[in-house]
């Protein structure tokens, strides 16, 4: 018998086989993927490709266009989404930026992703503080990375990161055309520890300023005895738990609305399915 098309997936005789046999057990054969707090519906996610990305059914499949299509091959971050899965031995949820155009659409099963569009919009004046920050930090000029840029944040937000956690995992996020200065500067300003790294009396942020060997100012002074006492305690992320909740605590004083959005945004629905059999049954 000649391989059958199936919800747009070729399927060989064995796997249809197969199939068959997970169908008559209970278990759904067709994936349930969550997008900024809705469930996908069932005959757009049937049409997902097994050879297609996660940024081509998010950009063609749900008309999500704020996720970039840059150089298609996980380099420049144009296509940062967030994907969250809820964890069952620890009960936690996991939050972690991808490249949406190297994960195919399928392996977002089970999972909650936040694009840009679910993050916050000009729309009814709903900007999220991080977007805030870039438009007033003046972060953005053509955009094009500006949306992957806000995500790659977010998710650094949501595990409750601080000012280094930022300096060290913005790398996969390239800008062409502002320049990182201003894009550095919108994201620390969420920070806790971010306004003693911001600017020294002369205007200055004494951590990039040419002159920090020789400038004798208090300011420079106390920088670089807490870099060093940083760097002799461990080179981790998350230092403390006041480092660990650093920019949370800022985002909280400065919008408390917005404190817990990647929580509130994930829908309670995949936590109700808390065991994996439960999961892959069919009458979700
Ligand atoms: S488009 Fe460049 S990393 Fe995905
Ligand atoms: S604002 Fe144009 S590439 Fe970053």
């Amino acid at each position: 018998m000649a391989p059958r098309l199936r919800s747009n997936l070729l399927y060989e005789n064995d796997d249809i086989e197969r199939i068959g046999t997970f169908e008559k057990q209970g278990y759904r054969t067709e994936p349930i993927i969550y997008v900024n707090g809705n469930r996908v519906p069932d005959d757009i996610t049937e049409k997902a490709r097994s050879n297609q990305t996660l940024l081509s059914f998010l950009r063609d499949g749900l008309n999500l266009k704020g996720s970039k299509l840059g150089c298609a091959e996980g380099g420049c971050g144009a296509c940062t989404v967030m994907i969250s899965k809820y964890d069952v031995e620890s009960g936690e949820l996991k939050h972690i930026a991808v490249n949406a155009c190297l994960m195919p659409a399928l392996a977002a099963d089970g999972c909650h992703v936040t694009t840009i569009e679910g993050i916050g919009s000009v729309k009814d004046d709903n900007l999220h503080p991080i977007q805030k920050a870039m438009v007033e930090m003046h972060g953005s000029q053509c955009g094009f990375c500006t949306p992957g840029i806000v995500v790659a944040i977010y998710s650094l937000y949501a595990n409750n990161c601080n000012t280094k956690a930022i300096e060290e995992h913005m790398d996969g996020n390239l800008c062409r055309c502002t320049g990182y200065r201003p894009i550095w500067d919108a994201a620390r300003s969420l920070c806790d520890d971010a306004e003693e790294l911001v600017r020294g009396p002369c205007g200055t942020s004494c951590r990039e300023c040419p002159e920090r060997d020789i400038c004798e100012q208090d300011c420079n002074l106390e920088d670089k005895k807490k870099v060093t006492a940083d760097e002799d305690e461990q080179k981790v992320i998350v230092t403390s738990s006041k480092d660990k909740m650093a920019m949370k605590k800022s985002l909280i004083a400065s919008s408390p609305d917005w404190a817990d959005h990647p929580e509130k945004l994930f829908p309670s629905d995949i936590i109700d399915a808390s065991s994996a059999d439960s999961w892959l049954l069919r009458n979700h």
